[in-house]
């Protein structure tokens, strides 16, 4: 009977809500339909659901993202607020002229496990994917250029503008700077950048393999230099660098017996395997990193004297992230764009605040541990944009390092003098952070002479 045929719209909504959980929302993110089984979910009516703006409605909703970048995201895994996991789809549509109208998100219920197990598959795959490229690109000594090496620092710009010269020589070159500073991007560079390149660059962490094993992995060993030894022999790690480059990481913790043999294999430019007889001749790039006070070592009888001034013929010196705060931005972008292609994330950028966290902290992992903390947030957040809640967990370690300065006693009841002390020195410390350990400028704010200022750093050992 035609009274009983429904309207079009509800034939629509009827279709719709057998096949998927619907939401759609303008390009403001306000609500304009919310299927009934999804407000059932979200323990909402979906009339009154239509004209709220959809976060408040559907916690770690994307469709505000979708709806700012207009890039759809198909097949993401969705975890529901009853805690059911769907797979989601979310569509932007323009407008004829090409802005964005709105977005649709849909959400199929049908054999998740069945997906999920595929996405699964799919993800290791990813994965495994990943790691090949990452191998591939070793093998292609390909993993880092001078256009990779982020940084407009007057410190980092000088280095770069020599790095050129020194590639094109055969010179050693000694990189030194804290954990983190990028000691390894410099010394790939080095290799990429010299006629070395269509050979071998081949690393070597002197830290990290047991003594007794050092030598034979550097220099080789004949057949039957010891029992197990290989049949035939092997190559060590020099000779595989031959006419390429051999990088020598953390030199500091070399042994001192090896320091004799690796001094004699610089200066003659040939060498012995371990239990061979014949001298093999090397032509061999050497780069040395470490993050150690060479000199210091030499001084205390750790390090040879002759093979430091061997190795470090040319010595670059990477500066601290904290020295170079004029970089932080560019790095952070560099990261994001990669996060964001690596994982698919549309973050956009970081609020002014954060900034200004970022260059009171003290980076003591440097830039693999700003790395990690953008990582860390890009991963964390559910905004486009990266704001100072997504980096609340840097706060208490900015705080303990502010209170190492001030070595505060937590409770502890002193003197009045001692506790004016006490806050006289955290002000201090405090308007030093804010300009950058610059004194003339804190003394103004303080409004206090610098000599006054100077005599309160000495007497509160502040080092800023
Ligand atoms: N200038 C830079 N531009 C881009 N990425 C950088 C830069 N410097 C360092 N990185 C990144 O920071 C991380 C740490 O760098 P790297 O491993 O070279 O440090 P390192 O000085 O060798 O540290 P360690 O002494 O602990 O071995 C790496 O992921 C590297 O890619
Ligand atoms: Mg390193």
């Amino acid at each position: 009977m035609i009274e009983d045929l429904l309207n079009v719209n509800d034939y629509l909504r009827l279709a719709v809500e057998s096949l998927y959980f619907t939401v759609i929302v303008d390009h403001k993110g306000i609500i304009r339909y919310l299927s009934d089984n999804y407000a059932d979910i979200l323990n909402i009516d979906s009339k009154k659901a239509e004209g709220m703006p959809v976060e408040k409605v559907i916690p770690n909703t994307r469709l505000i993202i979708v709806a700012k970048t207009g890039k759809a995201e198909i097949g993401h895994l969705f975890r529901m607020k009853n805690g059911q996991e769907v797979i989601c789809n979310r569509i932007p549509f323009k407008n004829k002229d090409g802005t964005i109208q709105g977005v649709i998100s849909t959400a199929s219920f049908h054999d998740i496990k069945r997906i999920e197990v595929l996405s699964n598959q799919i993800n290791k795959l990813k994965k495994e994917n990943k790691l090949y490229i990452e191998q591939l690109n070793n093998l292609r000594n390909n993993t880092f250029s001078i256009q990779n090496i982020i940084g407009q620092s007057n410190e980092i710009l000088e280095i770069k503008s020599i790095l050129p010269k020194i590639s094109n020589s055969n010179l050693s070159v000694l990189i030194t700077g804290e954990t983190g500073t990028g000691k390894e991007v410099f010394a790939n560079a080095i290799h990429q950048l010299s006629d070395r390149k269509m050979f071998n660059y081949i690393k070597i962490n002197c830290a990290a393999i047991p003594k007794d094993l050092l030598e034979s992995e550097l220099f080789g060993y004949d057949e039957g230099a010891f029992t197990g030894a290989t049949k035939g022999g092997k190559k060590g790690k020099f000779e595989l660098a031959d006419r390429g480059t051999i990088l020598l990481d953390e030199i500091g913790e070399m042994p001192l017996f090896l320091q004799s043999k690796l001094l004699r294999v610089i200066q003659e430019q040939e060498l012995e395997r371990v239990g061979g007889l014949k001298t093999i001749p090397i032509d061999v790039r050497i780069i040395c990193n470490t993050n150690k006070d060479i000199e210091k070592l030499v001084s205390e009888g750790k390090f040879r004297e002759d093979l430091y001034y061997r190795i470090n013929v040319v010595e670059l010196k990477i500066p601290p992230l904290r020295e170079r705060l004029d970089d932080i931005p560019l790095l952070c972008d560099y990261f994001i764009q990669k996060f964001n292609r690596d994982n698919g994330y549309f973050i956009s950028g970081i609020s002014d605040k954060v900034y200004k966290l970022f260059e009171q902290y003290n980076w003591k992992g440097n830039i693999r541990e700003l790395e990690h903390v953008i990582e860390r947030a890009c991963v964390m957040s559910s905004d486009s944009t990266l704001t100072i809640n997504d980096f609340d967990f840097l706060l208490p370690r900015l705080i303990k390092e502010e209170n190492n300065y001030s070595i505060r006693e937590q409770g502890e009841i002193t003197t009045l003098e001692a506790q004016k002390n006490q806050l006289e020195k955290e002000a201090i410390i405090k308007t030093l952070i804010h300009t950058k350990g610059n004194k003339t400028a804190a003394a103004k704010l303080l409004k206090i002479n610098r000599s006054i200022l100077y005599d309160k750093l000495k007497k509160y050992d502040i080092y800023l």
